[in-house]
């Protein structure tokens, strides 16, 4: 069977997909975030996953405000960078893997989660971003070195999926990886977050003592966070602290007991607190 053998969260800040684009790692503002990442890339490739299932949030790139799936499924043999504005980024072109990819969507429906099969999409800086991060700066001549199956959640329209409905996406996840005949090796990813709002009143909001408590349940203590509600999201963790979703996601498809292999946090990254986390089943 497939197994789901690791899972990653991590911020997805576009300007940190730009820094990379224009070669502006080590400027002093974005030295010490690359770096927090240095580990995590050495990690990853001894991992060497099969298939990165990457939980995200779109942003209105690959669907427009005529439709927002709440859970979606990419099902595509393949998948461009999207173009948000300045271009498609110069990133390598996602490879899928729609054998696995319709196996759950299938497991997963029969299983009575009801998610939306799509099979033509561009992911946006919330998928390429967290690939660089983990994987590094790979340029659009060369390849990732997994598959990659996307799963977009909506947090752009309300009403957004609860954190708890996320928590049991991912255990319904789990479930139809491991019902997959093969011997892949899966690492889940779940991006967005942390604190953050990029408009308003309370723009540039941070909360580092709710982030700090977020990252510590996120190994301790998930099912307190699934207790999240959309207004206690808003109220402590800004208007986009919602994406913090995905990382329920994520966490919902490993076991109880899982161990914190790594940990970076930082502020501010562009308008938000920075957070990124490496959990390994214990
Ligand atoms: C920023 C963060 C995001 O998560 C996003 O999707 C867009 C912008 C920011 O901080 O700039
Ligand atoms: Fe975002």
């Amino acid at each position: 069977m497939a197994r789901i053998v690791a899972g990653v969260t991590t911020s997805h800040v576009p300007a940190i997909g730009a820094m990379i684009d224009q070669g502006r790692q080590q400027e002093p503002y974005w030295a010490p975030i690359f770096g927090g990442f240095e580990f995590s890339k050495r990690w990853m490739a001894e991992l060497k996953p099969d298939v990165a299932i990457v939980i995200y949030n779109d942003h209105a790139s690959a669907f427009d405000a005529s439709i927002f799936p709440t859970f979606a499924l990419g099902c595509a043999d393949r998948y461009l960078p999207a173009d948000e504005g300045w271009g498609r980024r110069p990133v390598p072109t996602v490879m899928g893997h729609a054998d696995l990819a319709c196996h759950i969507a299938q497991h997963m429906i029969l299983d009575e989660f009801d998610l939306t099969v799509v099979n033509r999409m561009d992911v946006d800086h919330g998928l390429t971003v967290p690939l660089n991060l983990l994987f590094g700066d790979l340029k659009a001549d060369q390849a990732w070195p997994c598959q990659v199956i996307p799963l977009p959640i909506n947090v752009i329209q309300y009403p957004p999926p609860t954190g708890k409905r996320c928590y049991a996406m991912g255990q319904a996840l789990r479930r139809a990886v491991e019902s997959w005949p093969g011997n892949e090796r899966v690492v889940v990813f779940g991006t967005g977050g942390m604190s953050h709002q990029l408009q308003g009143t309370r723009a540039g909001f941070i909360n580092t003592p709710w982030d700090t408590r977020f990252l510590d349940n996120l190994t301790l203590d998930p099912l307190a966070l699934t207790r999240i509600t959309h207004a206690e999201y808003v109220r402590e963790a800004g208007s986009e602290g919602i994406e913090l979703v995905m990382w329920l996601a994520m966490r919902g498809a490993l076991d109880e007991r899982v161990r914190e292999v790594y940990r970076f946090y930082h502020v501010p990254c562009s308008n938000t607190a920075l957070g990124h986390i490496i959990l390994e089943n214990d």
